[in-house]
This record gives C-alpha cells, structure tokens and sequence, in this order.
C-alpha cells in the first residue's frame, strides 16, 4: 500500500487563455475546499510575463521546493508571442515534466456529447480511449545541434532518444491501467516500418510486456494507420501507448473527436510511484488569439481537475467532474467552440451548478 502524496498544490497559470482556465479550475478546487478536502493551494508567479519583466524561468530551488512540499502541479499553458523562443516555456513545463520524471502523459480522449463528435454518424459512445505517452525521451529532450547555421549548407539535428527503460516503464504503464480498469486491448503507435532502429525496440518490448497480460490484446499499428483508424472508427480502441512526438500529435487528433482542445485534459505522472507529485494541464497551449477576452472553454482544465484529484486520493472525483461538465454541455450552457454562447466564467458556474 504506497502514500498518498501531500494535499498541496503548485499553480502555474502561465500565458495568454492558461491563467482564464486556470482560475476556474481555482474555483472548482475552492468549492471542494469548502467541502471540506484539506487542499492547499499556492499559486506561482511564473511565465511570459515573469519572464520579460525579470528573465526567470523556473528557478532549481523553487522546483526543488516544490518537490518538497506538493502533490501536485497545476497548469494553464505556456506560450506567448513576444516570446518567440518559448524558453521560459521550454525551462518550465519540460522542468516539470523532465525534471519529476512524469514519464507518463495520460492524455483520456472521451466525448462527453454525442453533437461533439464531428464523425458522421458517430455519437459520444464511440470515444471512449486512453493514451499513454511516453513523456521524457523521444525527440524532446533536445539532443542534437545545428551546423552552418544560415549558410546553404546548414544541417539540423534532433535525436530521437529511446531506452529500454524508458519505452518498457510507458507501456507497462499502459498495460497495468488496462488491467486495473478492465479494458480488453492495448495499441502501441510506433513507425518502425521507417524508424528501423529505435523503433523496432518498442515493437520488441511490446511483444514482451504484452505476454505478461495475457488477458488483454495487444495490437500493433504504425502511427500513420492509427490516425486513419481514429477517424474511420475510434470505438475499436480503448488504450493507445506511443512515444512522445506521436502522442502529442495523436492527442490533438482525439480531442479533434472531442469537440474540440477545450475538452481535453491531461496528466503528467510517474506511474510506477503515486505517491509522487504528478503535473495536471490541459491539452491544449495558450491560444493567443482567444486571450483576454474571456471566450476560452474551460471545461479542459476542469477535467484536468478531475485527474488531480484522483491523484490526490480522492476516487470518482474525476467521473463526478465529467458528469456535471456532461450535463451543462447537454443544456448547451458552455461556451462557443462546443455550440453555446456563454463565456469562461458563466460556462465553469454552469459545472459548478451542476456538481453533485
Ligand atoms: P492552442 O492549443 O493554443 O490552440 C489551437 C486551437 O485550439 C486554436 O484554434 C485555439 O483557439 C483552440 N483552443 C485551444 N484551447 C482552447 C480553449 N480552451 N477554448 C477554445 N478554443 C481553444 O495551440 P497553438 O495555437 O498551436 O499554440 C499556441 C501556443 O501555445 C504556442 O506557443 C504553443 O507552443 C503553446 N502550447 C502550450 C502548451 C502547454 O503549455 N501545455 C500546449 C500546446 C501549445
Ligand atoms: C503539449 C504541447 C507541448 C508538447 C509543447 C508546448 C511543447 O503541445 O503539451 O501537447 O509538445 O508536449
Ligand atoms: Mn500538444
């Protein structure tokens, strides 16, 4: 039986729609506060705007502390125009995600109503799946260089990094959720056909892993097929596990299934020891253009809400969310991208109404 990591949260609402969502998500922690859930909540000044005015990014002590003292992480999103490098970006979310080695994004890809679905004759039934994405190696961590730079002869290098240890732990990962939640089939995303190094260790551990749970189907597909297969019939999958440039891009895809990246939320977590802090965020970044005018979903990080909260001890918060984002959805109180006409803060008090 493992601990239950401290009731203390970390909140980084960052740029652009990240701290509209974020502060609604504040609101939904604040209703369970006054329930009477121990949370503790400590928001971080961090992002663009730190950024510029003082060139902080994510300090090692403040990480340091952080690990210390919190369960979890709470993220809007990063990303901001007028920093066209992302670095502050980079140093925060791949601090956090790198730097607690949260090597699993578990990214659920649910429709919550039926009109959200955009697949001809496709209701909310048919999307119902998990992915798992590797979440520390891959071609993110940033291996690799440039040569020549703006010379007609320039080269451009990024590795794509995969271990043994990394690609087994991911898809054990995937497989031990099926188990626990009784699904019948793990797929594993890969491009091996191209990718004959690296990738063709994935296909080997697949194979190894999978004959631990025998009662589970293990299907292989290469990633190009999967994206087809989402879109002719995503009800045939149920856990999707993939690396991490493939599972960003295949999840953009799923909350395209799910009205919309205003639907999808997201954690960060290191599987193998709960007891560790875990990172919550939605799926999707800061959309500049939508950025302070109040029109951003927030249903995402309300969802993503949800995910913190089981991770904090704390079962069937993350069904009880879904079902009242469900039924505000249904009265078509929630806001323009998913068909209604409210805005971020009518849209989060039409959930919190509906909280059982
Ligand atoms: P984006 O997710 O910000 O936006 C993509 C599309 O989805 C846009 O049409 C946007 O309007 C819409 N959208 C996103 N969230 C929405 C919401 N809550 N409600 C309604 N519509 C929503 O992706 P992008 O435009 O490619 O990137 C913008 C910036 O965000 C970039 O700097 C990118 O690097 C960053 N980003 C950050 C994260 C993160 O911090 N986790 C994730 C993705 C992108
Ligand atoms: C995401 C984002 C990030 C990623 C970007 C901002 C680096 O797209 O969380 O999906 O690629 O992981
Ligand atoms: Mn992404």
């Amino acid at each position: 039986m493992s601990s239950l990591p401290p009731r203390k949260i970390a909140v980084i609402g960052g740029d652009g729609i990240g701290p509209e969502v974020t502060r609604e998500a504040l609101r939904l922690l604040e209703v369970y506060q006054r329930r009477g859930l121990p949370l503790e909540l400590w928001e971080l000044d961090l992002g663009a705007e730190r950024y510029l005015r003082d060139g902080t990014t994510f300090p090692r002590e403040l990480a340091e502390q952080i690990r210390q003292e919190c369960g979890a992480v709470l993220l809007g999103a990063l990303g901001d125009p007028r920093v066209p490098g992302l670095e502050h970006a980079r140093d925060i979310l791949f601090g956090l995600r790198f730097g607690f080695d949260l090597y699993a994004n578990v990214r659920p890809v649910r429709a919550l109503a039926d009109r959200l679905v955009p697949l001809k004759g496709r209701g909310a039934r048919d999307v119902d799946l998990v992915v798992f994405r590797e979440n520390t190696e891959g071609i993110y961590v940033g291996m690799g260089g440039q040569m020549r730079r703006g010379t007609p002869h320039e080269i451009a290098i990024n590795e794509d990094v995969n271990t043994r240890l990394g690609v087994e732990r991911i898809i054990v990962a995937a497989f031990e959720y099926a188990r626990r939640h009784g699904k019948t089939k793990v797929t594993m995303a890969d491009k091996s056909n191209a990718m004959r190094h690296a990738h063709e260790l994935w296909l080997r551990v697949f194979d190894e892993v999978s004959r631990r749970y025998p009662e589970i189907r293990a299907q292989h597909v290469y990633v190009d097929a999967l994206c087809l297969y989402l879109l002719q019939d995503p009800s045939q999958f149920e856990v999707i596990v993939t690396n991490n440039l493939f599972g960003d891009i295949v999840t953009d895809l799923g909350a395209g299934l799910q009205g919309g990246l205003g639907m999808a939320g997201s954690a960060n977590l290191h599987v193998a020891d709960p007891s560790r802090l875990g990172l919550f965020e939605p799926v999707h970044g800061s959309a500049p253009p939508l950025a302070g005018q109040g029109v951003a979903n927030p249903f995402a990080a309300l969802l993503t809400v949800g995910l913190l909260l089981e991770h904090l001890g704390f079962p069937g918060e993350e069904r009880r969310i879904e079902a009242a984002v469900a039924a505000a959805l249904e009265a078509g109180q929630c806001t323009r991208d998913v068909g209604g006409e409210l805005g971020t803060e009518a849209a989060t008090r039409a959930v919190l109404e509906r909280l059982d």
